[in-house]
């Protein structure tokens, strides 16, 4: 675990200070970009994987882009608890309807088969035991609760034309230092295995994907564009003509009108089995 200011506790590989130039302000942009541009679609996949109402955790919730999404889009009756590691970024989700819980997702203060749905979106990434994350999921879900991860696969990030096959060494580079931080931009590829090796059952997959049919290209910039590797710099992981390289492909797409992209995220849901199984044992 890091630090992004003395005392302040962050999850895993995500540090909200450090994840996009511009610091802790424009990260909280960021994370509002990302769900405009993709949590209707989200959001109707996650409906037909049974989020509906009961209690439903969004675990991970950060600053509650997706929070205020939620809560506008479930019934007046639901009870929504919003719980994250870090707990300054979590107060900017506080609102009407709101549950806020300061918690690490590997020891939730809440009981056991509490909860009709969980929502794990762009945590697990960061979280260098996933397993014993779902396996505490597992633990406060009811028997036949839902549990849904949203991540990323950095081999399966989507598609653009054109494409820049020379910024492969500035994502790869992006990628090692996640790794290195403890997280894991290629576990959309892992969650089913995850969900299964925690006793989940009725596990699948739904990809969905975004594209600037649908959003003006600089929609994209924070998620796309060169800031997003300013901090990289700073830690010495990418050199400044690396950024610069990044900074003019992306100008260069970005004022192609024929230009295309398509982010691709993946959904990965399961049940909770009516017993714990192994964990039940005495
Ligand atoms: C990339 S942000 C995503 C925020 C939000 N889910 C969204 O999609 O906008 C990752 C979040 O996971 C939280 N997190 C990381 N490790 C965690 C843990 N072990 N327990 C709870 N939250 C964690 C971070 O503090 C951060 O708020």
């Amino acid at each position: 675990m890091t630090t992004s200011a003395p005392g302040r506790p962050v999850g895993g590989s995500y540090d909200p200070a450090r994840t996009t130039g511009g610091g802790l302000t424009a990260e909280l942009d960021r994370l509002e970009a990302q769900a405009a541009l993709s949590f209707p679609e989200e959001l109707r996949i996650l409906r037909g994987l049974g989020l509906e109402g009961g209690t439903v955790l969004e675990l991970g919730a950060g600053p509650g882009a997706v929070t205020r999404r939620l809560r506008a889009a479930l019934p007046a009756g639901t009870a929504l608890i919003a719980a994250d590691i870090d707990g300054e970024l979590l107060a900017h989700a506080a609102g009407p309807g709101v549950t806020l819980l300061v918690a690490d997702g590997a020891d939730l203060p809440l009981p056991d088969d509490s909860v009709d749905f969980v929502l794990l979106r762009y945590v697990l990434q960061h979280v260098p035991d996933p397993a014993a994350v779902l396996a505490e999921v597992r633990r406060v879900l009811k028997p036949g609760g839902r549990v849904a991860c949203t991540e990323v696969d950095s081999a399966l990030w989507g598609a653009a034309e054109p494409s820049y096959p020379e910024l492969a060494g500035v994502h790869a580079k992006m990628a090692a230092a996640q790794r290195a931080d403890g997280g894991d931009r290629s576990i959309g590829r892992r969650l089913p295995r995850l969900l299964r090796a925690a006793g989940f059952d009725d596990v699948v997959l739904r990809p969905f994907a975004t594209t600037n049919d649908d959003h003006p290209t600089d929609a994209f910039a924070p998620q796309l564009g060169p800031q997003r590797l300013e901090p990289l710099v700073a830690r010495g992981v990418l050199s400044l003509a690396e950024l610069a390289l990044a900074a003019d492909r992306w100008n260069r797409f970005r004022s192609d009108p024929d230009a295309w992209v398509m982010l691709l995220g993946l959904t990965a849901a399961a049940t909770a089995p009516a017993g714990r199984g192994p964990q039940e044992t005495p």
